[in-house]
């Protein structure tokens, strides 16, 4: 049985005090869940956030992590940097990095294996677009993304990795995919990691669902055998929201 994963990416929002009331807010709320417990905000408001989650099940993410230890990396942060003050996981790949920042699936092979070496777990991002979509090249989209993230990692570290299928369309949009492609989806990846490492892998990977994901819909989702979870934006943003999400993880 794989333990549900609930994350919520907090994206470009809130300021550092803003942040520590909001995870406050939560703490109570999610304190029985069945399932992992994820935050991740924005690299500024980390710290704040891991003091106020002392002593919880809510554990801390990033949304990006470089895949060099050091250097002349303006701007980026390594993942022994996060490992030092306590950040668990990170999220890699999501598709506004792809879309925004150059994020290739080169870069998120990197990135997988920068976090890994640092003992941090990756949350890996795979989805097609609506083009991909219409075109019918959904399967041979994630079959790739996820080939390329998983170049040249080994299966015990690869078991531990997260995967979050996040059809782009499906972002930010309203639009969820109903919980039967998602399923499908989740399904064709898990299969990928099956030709990759084979089945106790596949059967052992934890892949999320995420994408127009809220309080209404989350239960349906959250109950298909191939989805082990979900990586939430908007809604991660209400305590109250993200708590019924975080309840349906059963
Ligand atoms: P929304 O839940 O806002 O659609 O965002 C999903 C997402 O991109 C999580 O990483």
């Amino acid at each position: 049985m794989r333990k549900k994963i609930i994350a919520g990416n907090w994206k470009m929002n809130k300021t550092p005090s803003e942040a520590k009331a909001l995870v406050a807010e939560m703490i109570d709320k999610v304190a029985n869940a069945a399932c992992d417990v994820v935050v991740c905000p924005t690299a500024i408001c980390i710290p704040g956030v891991l003091d106020a989650v002392q002593g919880s099940n809510i554990k801390v993410g990033a949304q990006n992590v470089h895949f060099k230890e050091s250097g002349a990396y303006t701007g980026e942060l390594a993942g022994n940097m996060l490992k030092e003050i306590g950040v668990d996981y990170v999220i890699i790949g999501h598709s506004e990095r792809r879309q925004y920042f150059g994020e290739t699936d080169e870069t998120v092979n990197l990135r997988t294996k920068a976090a890994i070496a640092a003992g941090v777990t990756p949350i890996v991002c795979v989805g097609e677009s609506l083009l991909e979509r219409e075109q019918g090249i959904t399967a041979e989209t994630v079959c790739r993304q996820t080939k390329v993230a998983f170049l040249e990692i080994s299966a015990d570290d690869a078991k531990n990795v997260v995967i979050a299928y996040e059809p782009v369309w499906a972002i930010g949009t309203g639009k969820t995919a109903t919980a039967d492609q998602a399923d499908e989806v989740c399904g064709i990846i898990r299969d990928t990691i099956k030709d990759l490492y084979g089945a106790e892998v596949a059967d052992a990977i934890r892949i999320q669902y995420g994408g127009s994901m809220n309080a209404a819909n989350a239960e349906e989702l959250l109950a298909k055998p191939n989805i082990d979870g979900g990586l939430i934006g908007g809604a991660s943003l209400k305590a109250e929201d993200f708590s019924v999400i975080v309840a349906a993880a059963k």
